[in-house]
């Protein structure tokens, strides 16, 4: 039983199953899930001026400004205050981003507990985002081979229709890959230099990784 406030910061590369294993930690751990990617979608969803300048970031696979993701950031932090903390999923990037975050959570009293880097290879990576359905209504996410929808293209959960995200592409994906190495890799060293970095292989099924997960969480809830 968690009886002080847990932030969890999920690492890893495009495709490694930061989305699919935040929503089930969120749940198990009571945490509010923050993910900038699903933010970012929603605000390009409803044709915002952030979401206008956003989608041209997001449509080349480079990493969308500091300034314009801190303040959807900063936003969402706010406005859930009460929770027993955050598991922040695609956030941070960049150093600009884990130092801002560090500011955040200490203006209330908490602190980064435990940063879990998915480790999945790039061939995996192609694999799993090629084969990617995702719910544009609820958010649902599918692979069409390994967790298919029960119908060909239509969300199990709400029933709108599934889509192809635009930065899906391979060529897209082999960008995202490489501003991954360039920007947020360099971040695995800052959260081990801080002994609160967790290694999870992030192959298997989804349900082996989660329990995995779960104990490098638990294990960071008690430092
Ligand atoms: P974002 O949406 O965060 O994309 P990402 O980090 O590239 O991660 P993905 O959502 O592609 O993958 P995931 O790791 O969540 O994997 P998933 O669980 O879906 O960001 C998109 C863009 O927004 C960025 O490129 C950037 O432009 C911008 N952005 C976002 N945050 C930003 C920030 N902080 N700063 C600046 N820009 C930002 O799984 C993938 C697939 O694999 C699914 O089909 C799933 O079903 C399947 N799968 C999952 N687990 C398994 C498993 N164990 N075995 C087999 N298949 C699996």
């Amino acid at each position: 039983m968690v009886t002080r406030a847990l932030d969890v910061v999920l690492l890893g590369p495009p495709g490694a199953g930061k989305g699919t294993q935040a929503k089930r930690v969120a749940a198990t751990f009571n945490l509010l899930h923050i993910s900038t990617g699903d933010l970012l979608r929603e605000e390009v969803g409803k044709g915002t001026e952030l979401g206008g300048l956003a989608a041209s970031y997001m449509q080349k696979g480079e990493l969308v400004p500091d300034d314009l993701v801190a303040k959807m950031l900063v936003t969402r932090l706010h406005s859930q205050q009460s929770l027993a903390g955050c598991v922040f999923d695609g956030y941070p990037r960049t150093r600009v981003q884990a130092d801002l975050l560090d500011g955040l959570l200490a203006e209330l009293g908490r602190r980064v507990d435990v940063a879990v880097y998915l480790d999945v290879p790039d061939d995996e990576v192609v694999a799993r985002l090629g084969g990617r359905r995702s719910c544009p209504s609820c958010g649902a996410v599918y692979h069409v081979l390994t967790q298919p929808p029960a119908r060909d293209m239509w969300c199990d959960v709400c029933g709108s229709a599934l889509v192809v995200r635009e930065d899906d592409r391979e060529e897209v994906i082999r960008q995202r890959l490489s501003v991954y190495r360039a920007h947020t890799e360099p971040l695995l060293e800052l959260y081990e230099a801080r002994g609160v970095l967790k290694r999870v292989p992030g192959q298997g099924a989804p349900e082996e990784v989660f329990a995995r997960l779960a104990d490098a969480v638990r294990g960071g809830s008690q430092r």
